[in-house]
């Protein structure tokens, strides 16, 4: 059905304008008393098969849904209802800030792909605990954190400090993103020592507050092998809780969308990272032996390439273009093709 008309109608609109739609839309929708159990019944796939222990937490199902399409932590109460095993929220900055101007979201339909120079549009990190507040314990939520764009580079441990204190009680895991390419040289934190700098002060923040959070690292699919060289020391000296690979590319090869699209700035998302972001998942998998879980996202538009991130070492993996392109019931025929394989 989403495929058919809802997609047609939608891709009508500007796709951030489609976004708001469509996520009012199915929150309307679930006041209707029952519908909420319906939309279950439709999209959860439970089964002791799917189930999942990853850094000490325990997951439905190993099928999440990526962060950035619930900025704020106000739409995962209806969206878990479609079949996710875990929602990440964010990027959550500690002030609110705009983001770049409109538009910043662009569909490359021939692609099956999107490019995005948001740049962490978010309305700030007390906003987004409020949302968390009395949050249903028994799924699990990621908090995504990032950096204000006013804050500089040397100043940016503060800004992840705040985000993390203020959302330590009210999410399951953290992600630290220094891989959006839509905040100017955040991604020079991706270097070696900035980087141990900023994990290792979460670390002991982590530690000194009392009740221990994983700490998950999320990175660029940009990265040359000696760089993620850099990331596999890094994560196994500070004993990361995991990797999240990958995030947006800023590469630009074999498109096939209009040119004026292909030329935008902001990181491109959807099937034409799924093998660079494969890559890199199989690259790490096999530098870390298995001892650091990874969440695999980039480009999973059907069974096949959920299913190969997961052979290529992911524990656990993630969506969002996909979902834009395939429609909610993706998660389910994921879930589904995972169980037939167990
Ligand atoms: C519109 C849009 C906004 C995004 N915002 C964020 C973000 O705020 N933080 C983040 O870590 N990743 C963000 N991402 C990246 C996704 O979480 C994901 O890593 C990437 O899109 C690759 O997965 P996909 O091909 O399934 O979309 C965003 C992606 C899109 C398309």
């Amino acid at each position: 059905m989403y495929k058919g008309l809802l997609r047609r109608i939608l891709f009508h609109l500007n796709p951030e304008s489609a976004h708001h739609f469509t996520t009012s839309l199915f929150h309307d929708l679930l006041r209707i008393p029952g519908m909420a159990a319906l939309v279950r019944s439709i999209f959860r796939v439970r089964n002791k098969k799917l189930e999942r222990e990853v850094f000490g937490l325990k997951f439905e199902n190993p099928v999440g849904l990526a962060a950035g399409f619930d900025k704020d932590g106000t739409l995962f109460r209806d969206f878990r209802h479609l079949g996710f095993g875990f929602i990440e929220v964010g990027t959550v900055t500690p002030l609110a800030q705009g983001g770049n101007p409109q538009p910043r979201m662009f569909r490359l339909p021939e692609d099956k792909a999107l490019i995005n120079r948001m740049g962490f549009n978010n309305r700030g990190v007390k906003h987004m605990a409020k949302q968390l507040k009395n949050r249903p314990k028994a799924f699990i939520i990621g908090g995504n954190i990032g950096k204000n764009k006013v804050t500089p580079n040397e100043e940016a441990v503060k800004d992840y400090e705040i985000c993390f204190r203020e959302l330590y009680e009210l999410v399951d895991y953290f992600t630290v993103n220094v891989s959006s390419p839509n905040t100017t040289d955040l991604r020079a934190l991706q270097d070696k020592e900035p980087l141990k700098a900023l994990l290792a002060h979460l670390l002991n923040l982590n530690v000194e507050l009392g009740s221990p959070k994983p700490i998950l690292l999320k990175i660029a699919p940009d990265l040359n092998e000696s760089q993620l060289q850099d990331i596999v020391d890094i994560a196994q000296e500070l004993k990361l809780s995991g990797i999240i690979a990958t995030n947006t590319t800023i590469d630009r090869s074999n498109l096939e969308s209009n040119q004026n699209v292909i030329n935008q700035a902001g990181g491109l998302s959807g099937k034409p990272v799924r093998d660079r972001s494969t890559e890199v998942i199989r690259f790490l998998h096999a530098q870390l032996k298995g001892e650091i879980p990874i969440i695999g996202v980039g480009g999973i538009h059907d069974e096949a390439s959920a299913l190969e991130k997961l052979k290529a070492g992911a524990s656990l993996i993630q969506i969002y273009t996909g979902l834009i392109y395939e429609g909610p019931a993706l998660v389910k025929r994921i879930n589904k093709a995972i169980l037939k394989e167990a």
